[in-house]
């Protein structure tokens, strides 16, 4: 490869569309990690072992955000950890097919800055692949910008990108 929010109170809704699904943002359960293994498998092409989930969220649960359906089931995820002091780096974000598109992952994203804001961090890093021109829009809208060219970062070869995002 190579964050907890008590449960929110009511839904959230990321806009004021008919289209945008009810989502309510929290923090990761442990019976979260068959879903969010299949949103990973689908959306990002990884398969990791079931216990990585909980073990990156011990140092800094607030970092792991579910976004939920009404019924309680992730249909997206960001989690972050911090292991460089006064930063954080976005080490999964991923969001369900089919309702990609929706505002969710702004959810997210909108939800862990503002974390990472509380906990005084100065800059937010994450590496994505050079052809996940979807992915760098979406960042780019945050002021993700590239500072860095990594070569053969991914298994299969593929360069990515190191972005940060300066809080
Ligand atoms: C990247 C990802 C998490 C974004 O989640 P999302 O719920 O689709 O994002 P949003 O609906 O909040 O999109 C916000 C903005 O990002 C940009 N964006 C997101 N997806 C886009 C796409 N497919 N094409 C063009 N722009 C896109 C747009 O500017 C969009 O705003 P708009 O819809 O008003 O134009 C989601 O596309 C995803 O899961 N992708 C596959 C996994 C992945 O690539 N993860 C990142 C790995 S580094």
């Amino acid at each position: 490869m190579r964050c907890i929010a008590q449960p929110a109170p009511a839904p959230t809704l990321p806009g004021d569309d008919a289209a945008v699904p009810a989502v309510a943002l929290r923090g990761f359960r442990p019976s979260d990690v068959g879903t969010i293994s299949s949103i990973v498998a689908e959306a990002l092409h990884e398969h990791y072992d079931p216990s990585l989930y909980g073990s990156l969220s011990t140092e800094w649960p607030a970092g792991f955000l579910v976004a939920a359906d009404a019924r309680g089931a992730p249909v997206g995820f960001l989690l972050g950890v911090s292991q460089v002091p006064g930063e954080a780096r976005v080490l999964m974000f991923a969001v369900e097919q089919g309702v990609r598109r929706s505002g969710v992952g702004s959810l997210l994203m909108d939800a862990f800055l503002d974390r990472c804001r509380l906990r005084g961090f100065r800059r937010v890093t994450l590496e994505v692949r050079v052809s996940n021109v979807n992915a760098i829009r979406f960042y780019t809208r945050y002021r993700y910008s590239v500072i860095d060219l990594l070569r053969s970062y991914y298994s299969d070869g593929e360069n990515g990108y190191h972005m940060a995002c300066e809080l």
